[in-house]
């Protein structure tokens, strides 16, 4: 009998590139996991139109309209439950999360950041990463916590700089290799195989429930 799929959360504020590629991973019927809502802080994000065209719910909370971070970030918790969501995914969310969402959601929200924590932190990544000149960069998949980029690492992959990139075409080679392991990154943590102990992430092998220490 086929397993039942879990429930994902995508919280977006833009292209949504990589929620797309979660959209074509979740399509494929062995796929641990489906998207049960797709949230923007922003009106005029395309990953709404995305959404929309996958016949996903999407909702847009605007912030001007409640008093404090943290009744919107209660509002978002609020709709994640309301389409039983078990794990949060911030694809190019541009907000920090805080306690309401995290304390819903203890070890299930992860982010994606472009560039090889805890190096190049912040919203201009992979041009910080060209300003300073370095060779390689790459990309980070992390449990969130109340800080910007600082959580629990999960996967990091290298990416090269080429001598001629500029911030575009780094980008796009930074993307492509995001969209293959954030599917990747969901499918491990639906499929339980994602061990936090403290700061280390251990990834077990396929189906090995063990409880080890690192
Ligand atoms: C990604 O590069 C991600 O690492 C960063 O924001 C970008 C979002 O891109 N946090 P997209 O909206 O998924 O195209």
């Amino acid at each position: 009998m086929q397993k039942s799929k879990r429930v994902i959360g995508v919280l977006i504020s833009g292209s949504g590139s990589n929620l797309q590629a979660l959209i074509d991973e979740c399509s494929a019927p062995a796929f641990p996991a489906r998207i049960g809502v797709v949230i923007s802080n922003r009106s005029d994000a395309f990953g709404l139109v995305r959404a929309e065209r996958a016949g996903l719910p999407k909702v847009w909370l605007d912030r001007q309209e409640f008093d404090s971070n943290e009744a919107y970030d209660g509002a978002i918790r609020d709709k994640l439950r309301e389409h039983g969501v078990e794990l949060v995914v911030l694809a190019g969310y541009m907000r920090l999360v805080r306690s309401p969402i995290l304390d819903a959601y203890p070890e299930a929200v992860i982010n994606l950041h472009p560039s090889l924590l805890p190096s190049f932190t912040g919203a201009s990544a992979a041009r910080d990463a060209l300003d300073y000149g370095v060779k390689v960069t790459g990309i980070t998949i992390h449990f969130a916590d109340a800080e910007f980029d600082t959580g629990p690492v999960i996967i990091q992959e290298v990416v090269p700089v080429h001598q001629n990139d500029d911030e575009k075409t780094l980008l796009e080679r930074i993307h492509k290799v995001e969209h293959r392991h954030l599917p990747y990154a969901v499918k491990l943590w639906a499929t339980g195989r994602l061990q936090t102990h403290g700061r280390r992430v251990r990834i077990l092998p396929k189906g090995d429930k063990s409880r080890e220490d690192i």
